[in-house]
């Protein structure tokens, strides 16, 4: 279904696309930085779905600069407009919000006031990245402020980023629901990814390692391992491949340490040449077949 989708980029836009709706009408959000692929296509869909015909969809497309590190790859992070606002008509988004930097940070000085992630923001992602939740935490605050939104969809991909914007929302008290979408899959079971496509063939054939992984770790919970047993498998199988891992860690749901038993995330960070690629599953520990 291809439907009526606006693109706006400045607040001014978007306040009077908003004003213009309805009193009443539930709206959600997508939060992207662009280069959209199946996996934020079926977080459009969940949005619709959940909102239903009556109500707005939003996708937001902005490329921020606060999340990057020094060393990292904001110039050449993979731009699409006219595609990915395709994609949102083809998904039935109502609007696309596609600021410039100017317009989401203004004028901030050095002075100006970001969100703090808290510990969980220096572990992870965030000890080999830092400083990119609180990036991230800034700018999906201001989103969501901008958008009034009532729901929020995110990927469950970025596993540690959705639990921190859960943390955010509650913590800060704003008043979203956000909802967690299981991660989409290439039919060779790679987690789709924009970074996917800095992968040369051969690379892109190597990172099978990841999800093959995560299967590992899923036997060994399945025949009754604990969170060691499966970390230790884990680490062994990408150790016997040409691929260097950052983490591999079990943790329980919030990130927290692993449980003796139930509910449990396997994580796997794994650079493959100069390529970061992360995943991350559940696990159900102790539960012998
Ligand atoms: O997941 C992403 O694409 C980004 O981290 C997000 C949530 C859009 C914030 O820039």
């Amino acid at each position: 279904m291809s439907g009526e989708t606006r693109v706006v980029v400045s607040r001014a836009s978007l306040r009077a696309a908003y004003d213009a709706l309805r009193p009443g009408t539930r709206r959600a959000v997508v939060t992207t930085m662009g280069s959209l692929h199946e996996g934020h296509a079926t977080l459009v869909r969940d949005a619709r779905a959940l909102v239903g015909p009556d109500g707005h969809v939003t996708v937001t497309i902005f490329v921020n600069p606060t999340q990057f590190g020094p060393n990292e790859d904001l110039s050449r992070y993979p731009r699409s407009l006219e595609n990915d606002v395709e994609i949102c008509a083809h998904e039935g988004a109502d609007l696309v919000f596609a600021p410039a930097p100017e317009v989401i940070y203004r004028d901030s000085g050095p002075e100006v006031v970001t969100v703090d992630p808290g510990p969980l923001g220096t572990v992870l992602e965030g000890a080999v990245r830092p400083g990119h939740f609180r990036g991230v935490l800034t700018v999906v605050h201001k989103l969501l402020g901008l958008t009034g939104a009532h729901h929020a969809m995110f990927g469950e991909k970025d596993y540690q980023q959705l639990v921190l914007v859960r943390r955010m929302v509650r913590d800060l008290d704003v008043d979203c629901e956000i909802v967690g979408v299981p991660t989409v899959r290439a039919k060779d079971g790679l987690a789709l990814s924009s970074r996917n496509a800095y992968l040369s063939p051969a690379e892109r054939h190597l990172a099978l390692v990841v999800p093959q992984s995560i299967e590992v770790g899923r036997t060994i919970a399945r025949t009754g391992g604990g969170a060691v047993d499966v970390v230790r498998a884990v680490r062994q199988f990408l150790d016997d491949h040409d691929v260097v891992t950052d983490y591999a860690v079990v943790t329980d749901p919030e990130l927290g340490p692993a449980p003796e038993g139930g509910e449990a995330r396997l994580l796997v960070a794994v650079r493959v040449g100069d390529v970061r690629l992360i995943d991350n599953d559940r696990l159900d520990l102790g539960a012998p077949a």
